[in-house]
């Protein structure tokens, strides 16, 4: 069996594949899949759910899940395949996994433009989420061979496709409020950027809508108020359960922290759809997953702004 069937076999059983990119390696798995997209999360180690960069085919196949402001449309026309990430508003419905954009109304999309990259994307029809496919807090790997030595076991198969050309990590530009803000940079210049739109990027302390989690405690709040740590459930209140403490809608009843991370997201909505006055939250162990799912929880929580 090829090296790319085998990646299309584990991809389609909701698991791991790291992946050459042009920038650098991605840690990947099927966007669709939200359990999937929680193993990245349990991967990586990170303590709170940093969205994710969706890759996919080609342009059309990213107009299925996000709308291109007309700025959007000529950056990728220009760059695309190459080292250029967009952040768009979600298309509603949008295939990709709400835990990817973790719970944003926007999708960070982007085409690879490294050959297995691209062979991966058009065998396997779907698009792909990847962070950079080193532990958090470590540096971006740029060969199979760091992704090895820092994820280990944690990933199902690596494909080589030796060094990254560019070895940085894709610039990112945000249309969240119909104008172009720089987010990151990265392998592609801001000046060729520019000089594509003819017009320079916005930087600084983005204004307006949100484009980053964490920079408002109640980034994504339900409208309903919250009650965490429920161990007893009240009248009248929307009810997510845990493990042992059971109602219709259980994040986990086996108590695994990364089916409940998979599954937090696209819950809360469900629950806040039926407008209720007060979500209650059974508690949830801080280990693990635990820990970024308290994060937000706590967040969805705050006083709002
Ligand atoms: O070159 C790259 O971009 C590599 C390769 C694998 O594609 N990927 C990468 O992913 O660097 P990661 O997760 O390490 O960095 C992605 C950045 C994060 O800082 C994340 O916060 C931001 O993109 N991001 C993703 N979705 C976003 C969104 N909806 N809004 C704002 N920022 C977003
Ligand atoms: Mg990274």
């Amino acid at each position: 069996m090829s090296e790319i069937d085998k990646a299309l076999e584990v991809l389609s059983a909701g698991g791991l594949v790291a992946f050459p990119t042009e920038t650098v390696y991605g840690l990947g798995a099927d966007a669709t899949n939200d359990l999937a997209v929680a193993k990245i999360y349990a991967a990586k180690g990170r303590p709170q759910f940093n969205p994710l960069i969706a890759h996919v085919l080609d342009v059309e196949a990213a107009f299925e899940l996000a709308e291109f402001p007309a700025d959007a449309l000529k950056l990728a026309a220009r760059f695309w395949p190459g080292p250029l990430t967009l952040v768009l508003p979600r298309r509603v419905p949008c295939l990709v996994s709400m835990l990817a954009s973790a719970g944003l109304p926007s999708l960070a999309l982007r085409v690879p433009a490294h050959p297995l990259a691209l062979e991966l994307l058009r065998e396997f029809g779907k698009p792909v989420v990847a962070p950079s496919a080193n532990p958090s807090g470590r540096i971006s790997p740029t060969t199979a061979d760091h992704v090895r030595a820092g994820l280990g076991s944690k990933v199902d198969l690596i494909l080589d496709g030796g060094p990254s050309a560019v070895g940085l990590e894709s610039t990112i530009v945000s249309f969240l409020d119909g104008r172009p803000w720089l987010l990151r940079s990265g392998g592609l210049s801001r000046r060729a950027i520019e000089s594509a739109l003819g017009h320079e990027l916005l930087t600084g302390k983005v204004a307006g809508p949100l484009h980053a989690p964490g920079q408002l405690d109640s980034h994504y709040a339900p409208q309903a108020k919250m009650r965490l740590n429920a161990s007893t459930w009240l009248d009248g209140e929307a009810r997510l359960g845990f493990g042992v403490y059971e109602a219709p809608l259980n994040l986990s009843r086996r108590g695994d922290v990364v089916e409940a991370a998979a599954n937090l997201f696209s819950m809360l909505h469900q629950l806040d759809a039926q407008k209720p006055s007060v979500i209650a939250v059974a508690p949830i162990p801080n280990s693990g997953l635990g820990e970024a799912i308290n994060d937000r929880l706590i967040r969805a929580a705050a006083p709002r702004t």
